[in-house]
């Protein structure tokens, strides 16, 4: 059985080193894609401080569609170019929101979020989803955060097959 280990490192970068250590326990000898996108979610969203929503939307027919989440219930369909993560999807690259009420489009899921992050996940040059992080405080999130997630999101889809 899975164990997190509480993460010692007190700057980013080592945060992110050794996150990326656990993920590869936890992922490893599974290569199912919902059921390891379920564990990365919880595993986010227990390590990372200051979150109130981490998961996966994930592309079927042309849109976003919910996928496994931690955090408060979320809109089920977000269309490609809509809100922080369908712009996500359109732009192909990662997009850092310091304040989602200045963010024209943010779509609203919990009144609680104030800033956001949110990495697509490109296979084989194909947007096939996004992993989507919210947090209460303003400018949570900075250029190391998103190295670190964009470096997650690698090992996610090398570790596991098509959904
Ligand atoms: N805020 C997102 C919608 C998803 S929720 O944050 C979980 C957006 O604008 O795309």
């Amino acid at each position: 059985m899975f164990q997190a280990a509480t993460i010692s490192a007190t700057d980013k970068p080592g945060f992110y080193t050794e996150l990326l250590q656990q993920l590869e326990g936890l992922l490893h000898g599974e290569r199912d894609a919902i059921a390891n996108a379920a564990n990365l979610s919880a595993l986010l969203f227990d390590a990372m401080p200051r979150l109130n929503w981490a998961g996966f939307y994930l592309m079927r027919g042309g849109e976003l569609v919910l996928g496994p989440f931690q955090g408060k219930p979320a809109c089920v369909r977000i269309p490609v170019g809509r809100g922080v993560c369908g712009t996500a999807v359109a732009k192909r690259e990662s997009i850092r929101v310091e304040d989602v009420h200045a963010f024209p489009g943010h779509i609203a899921c919990d009144a609680a979020s104030r800033s956001e992050l949110v990495v697509p996940l490109i296979r084989d040059g194909d947007v096939i989803g996004v992993i989507d992080l919210d947090s209460p405080e303003p400018g949570r999130f900075d250029a190391d955060d998103q190295a670190g997630i964009e470096a997650i999101a690698s090992l996610y889809l090398e570790a596991s097959d098509r959904f």
